[in-house]
């Protein structure tokens, strides 16, 4: 099935594209710049800095000039990158395989928008969810909602995994230390439970008391093992402790497969629906993120996020490509990754509270375009995607920075706050500890662009035996991003620069960013694996475990059973690490 909207303007392959032949031809022309030279060029350097609604974005460490961001607009025209951006605020099913609109810009819509999918507004939707999580969480807050021996409920559980994890993470871990959202969060907590590893269950209910707990399972399909194993096993600890009519009072839930909600036995009145247009590692703006969140911090702080995300929806839709950007940030990642041959980028962000960002991008970004055919299906003929890994600065200098300033080019996105969340300033230090950081800030982007040559460390005094072991060749792309400060609203920005620049690649690849078929071909094996274990573990052992499995597999998995034979089914109990798990009472 081929969309119209779907294909680039000539319907082939991207590589076959004039522009991106030009590209190619013009690598040749950058291999013979060096950064430190293109960084002298004041005139290429302003045309590379763009500011917009707030955020300051530098370009001028990338290895581009100004004909590549033209070769590179160009690319965009002829892999008809506007209409594909049009086609997804439209509504129009441009992820094929799964013939879904992808509208995650829907679930943070002013309430006065109006946006179509198959002829139907579904902004009144939206905000009948808002207006439910809106009304849910104040009474929650308040006390109005109370758990089953009627105290109020000041702790919240999220279960979930993937895009119904990571995403609500990034944003807690981002707002934890912001002064109003620690005002509006005084003596509330929120923890996460992701891996089925009973260790997580152990780790997120740790010293709660499952009276003042309530617990939100967030799951789209509700089919999900490892989220569905551990809602289980949480109703059980509550159940255990407060009955089984704790359940009404205590557990809520998040999907779009209400159905699936009533039959695990929570009430669908206490459940909080979203749409299959929303995909799950794009969610964090539907009640997936903002029922927690909105538990957490209340109602009116994450509107801030919203409407952050909503600003830079806008300025995506809006915006000429120069300057526009996600569209800056897509383009020249993909300069990076197909013409220069970076396959990796880096994530750091000088700021403690996104230290989450770069694990949420990773699933965004590596799920979303990690693709190995293009929309039609024909297997492309280049690799797509990149491996994204980050840490905050300054601590990921102390980590992987040797590699990146001597050993692999990776290309780095530095993201730096104006104003911090907190403030440090003792008395006789030269600066103040924010200042200190952003220091690191400014100084690795030069360093990884200037490098230092022989010369400079001869004129150091650096012995001559050491100098090819201090030589750093520089010259190694980078971007740099600044914030005015790091709040709801800017924390919505971010999260919708990075969800936009991973669609602006994705359609230049001409790849579906929005299905993931990879991620299956993992639950099938386990599932053949779990039918193993249970006749393993059990008395009649009708499977043997060496069926279907090869030798090493086989020897494996009877290495692991031959370990602990004390656990048989089915005859078992529910078994909690009761020592680790100290209730709160
Ligand atoms: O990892 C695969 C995936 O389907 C993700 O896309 C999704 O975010 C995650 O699983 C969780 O799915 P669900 O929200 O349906 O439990």
């Amino acid at each position: 099935m081929i969309h119209a909207q779907s294909t680039n303007k000539k319907g082939g392959l991207v590589t076959e594209l004039p522009a991106w032949q030009a590209l190619k031809e013009h690598v040749n022309e950058i291999e013979k710049t060096h950064l430190r030279d293109l960084l002298h060029d004041e005139a290429r350097c302003m045309g590379l800095i763009k500011e917009c609604e707030g955020i300051y974005g530098d370009f001028t460490r990338q290895r581009v000039t100004q004909k590549t961001l033209e070769l590179l607009f160009e690319l965009a025209e002829q892999s008809n990158l506007r209409g594909k951006i049009n086609a997804m605020f439209n509504g129009e099913h441009i992820n094929s395989t799964e013939d879904r609109a992808v509208l995650h810009i829907a679930t943070r819509a002013h309430r006065n928008q109006k946006i179509f999918v198959d002829g139907k507004d579904v902004v009144p939707d939206v905000w009948e969810v808002l207006d439910k999580i809106k009304a849910f969480s104040d009474k929650v807050r308040n006390g109005e909602w109370l758990g089953v021996t009627g105290k109020p409920l000041k702790n919240v559980v999220a279960i979930g995994i993937g895009g119904s994890f990571l995403g609500p993470l990034f944003v807690h871990t981002a707002l934890r230390t912001e002064p109003v959202a620690m005002r509006c969060s005084r003596d509330r907590s929120l923890r996460f439970l992701a891996n089925v590893d009973p260790i997580d269950v152990a780790r997120a209910l740790d010293g709660l008391d499952p009276e003042e707990t309530l617990v939100v399972v967030v799951s789209k399909t509700f089919t999900t093992a490892e989220t569905m194993l551990n809602a289980r096993t949480v109703r059980s600890w509550l159940t255990s402790r407060l009955g089984p009519e704790s359940v009404a009072k205590h557990m809520v839930a998040v999907s779009t497969n209400l159905k699936l909600v009533k039959e695990f036995g929570i009430d669908p009145e206490n459940a909080f629906g979203f749409w299959d247009w929303v995909g799950g590692r794009y969610s964090v703006c539907s009640a997936v993120g903002l029922l927690p969140l909105s538990l957490q911090y209340g109602f009116d702080l994450m509107q801030e996020f919203l409407a952050g995300a909503n600003n830079i929806d806008e300025h995506f839709k809006n915006q000429p490509y120069q300057d526009n950007l996600p569209v800056l940030m897509g383009l020249t990642s993909l300069w990076n990754v197909s013409f220069l041959g970076h396959g990796a980028k880096a994530i750091l962000p000088y700021c403690q509270a996104l230290s989450k960002l770069a694990p949420h991008i990773q699933q965004v970004d590596m799920e979303s375009n990690g693709k190995g055919v293009d929309i039609n299906g024909v297997r492309l003929p280049f690799e797509t995607g990149e491996i994204d890994f980050g840490e905050p600065g300054t601590n990921g200098q102390h980590s992987f920075y040797q590699l990146i300033h001597q050993g692999r080019v990776v290309p780095c996105e530095f993201i730096g706050i104006v104003r911090s969340q907190q403030s440090v300033y003792l008395k006789g230090e030269v600066v103040s500890n924010h200042d200190e950081l952003m220091c690191n800030f400014f100084a690795q982007a030069d360093a990884l662009a200037y490098g230092k040559t022989p010369e400079q460390l001869r004129s150091d005094n650096v012995p001559d035996y050491l100098i090819p072991h201090r030589v750093f060749t520089g010259n190694r792309p980078s971007m740099s991003i600044m914030l005015p400060s790091c709040t709801a609203y800017t924390v919505g920005q971010l999260l919708a620069i990075y969800e936009h620049r991973i669609a602006v690649q994705g359609f230049i690849w001409n790849i579906n960013s929005f299905d993931q078929w990879g991620v299956e071909l993992g639950k099938v094996l386990a599932s053949k694996v779990r039918t193993v274990m249970n006749s393993a573990r059990t008395r009649d052992r009708k499977i043997l475990p060496q069926d279907g499995f090869n030798y090493s597999t086989t020897r494996m998995i009877n290495k692991y059973l031959e370990g602990k034979t004390q656990v048989l089914y089915p005859e078992g109990h529910d078994s909690f690490p009761i020592d680790m798990l100290r209730s709160g009472n």
